[in-house]
């Protein structure tokens, strides 16, 4: 079978597609024909040597961690699924999605939802998954609080704002201008420029920052915040003496696999309550020019590809 992998660290000409042995599923996993493959930022911090968790001693490993499909194969100790279920999920680190086949934990698969294609169901589990648990099982986000969303156009933050709204939150956002209307459509409140707007003037009192940017974005974030409030981050381990001496919490975390909480994101699709933007599709064949669109473009939430059929 096809697999898209790294032998080295690089840019995105580091990308090769390999020939491999289509892998046989582990008595608790199943094997998933892919059909399409989400693209998120980790890929090309993983292709950069960017991640720490992977380490060049690893490689060659395999691009990608989003996966839907058809299931191919199912493990000697799986129940509840069968080859031929419509699923979708978020693969093990290395192990790649930018191919035909992937092996995944049958724990961590789920049901693909019905109202979607694979193309969008590609661009769901990972930045959903973030979204939700950033939001929720680290922010404790719940109705009537103040919450600002940076970086809140792209795959995460696209998640993030119809979750906020969903619960009912007040949702305050950063993102370019021209962003504006999608977001708005989405369910946020407000739309501050990050480009030409200063966000830390124009709020305050805010009970959850999700931060989706890091650096100095993050630093400033701790002036909105109220004394109690939370920052949660997806990206560096925000300053625990800074929010020591405000009064506020901060927290990085590492998005975990949970079916549970893709099933449920799966319901509310289907119920029409979250919408999936994917901002373009592209054949397998041009994974590396994804990566490159992905990095250094504007697009508006996903990327992903798809394979021939
Ligand atoms: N810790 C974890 O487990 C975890 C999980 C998922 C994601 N992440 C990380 O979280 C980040 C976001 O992920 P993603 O998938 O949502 O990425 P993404 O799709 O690239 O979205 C990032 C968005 O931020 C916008 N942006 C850039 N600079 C900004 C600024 N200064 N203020 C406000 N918005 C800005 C970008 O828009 P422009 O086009 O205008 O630049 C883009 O829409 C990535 O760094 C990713 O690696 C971490």
């Amino acid at each position: 079978m096809k697999l898209v992998r790294i032998h080295r660290f690089g840019d995105s000409s580091a990308l090769v597609t390999d020939q491999v042995p289509t892998p046989s599923p582990e008595p608790d996993e199943v094997v998933i024909h892919i059909q399409a493959a989400g693209i998120n930022p980790v890929d090309f911090k993983i292709r950069e040597g960017d991640y720490p968790p992977v380490v060049a001693s690893q490689l060659p490993v395999g691009m990608g961690r989003d996966v839907a499909g058809v299931i191919s194969k199912v493990g000697a100790r799986v129940e509840g699924l069968q080859k031929g279920d419509a699923v979708y999920a978020m693969a093990a680190t290395g192990r790649g999605t930018y191919g035909d086949y992937v092996a995944v934990r049958a724990s961590e698969v789920a049901a693909m939802p019905s109202t979607l294609d694979a193309v969008q169901a590609a661009a769901v589990p990972l930045a959903a998954l973030t979204a939700w648990q950033g939001l929720f099982d680290h922010g404790h986000v719940a109705q009537g609080k103040r919450v600002l969303i940076h970086g809140a156009s792209g795959g995460v933050g696209h998640f993030a704002v119809q979750f906020a709204r969903g619960a009912g939150a007040q949702v305050l956002t950063t993102a370019r201008a021209e962003d504006a209307p999608f977001l708005e459509a989405l369910g946020a409140d407000q739309v501050i420029d990050y480009r030409h707007e200063d966000f830390s003037a124009q709020l305050g009192d805010v009970d959850v920052v999700f931060d989706l940017i890091g650096g100095e974005t993050q630093q400033r974030s701790f002036e909105v915040l109220k004394p109690g409030g939370m920052l949660v981050s997806t990206l560096g381990e925000p300053s625990q003496d800074e929010a020591h001496r405000r009064h506020m919490r901060a927290t990085r975390y590492t998005v975990q696999p949970n079916a549970a909480q893709l099933q449920r994101i799966g319901r509310m699709i289907d119920a029409k309550e979250v919408s999936v933007t994917v901002h373009e599709s592209l054949p397998l064949k041009q994974a590396a020019r994804a990566q490159d669109v992905l990095q250094c473009e504007h697009i508006r939430g996903k990327l992903v590809l798809k394979m021939a059929a």
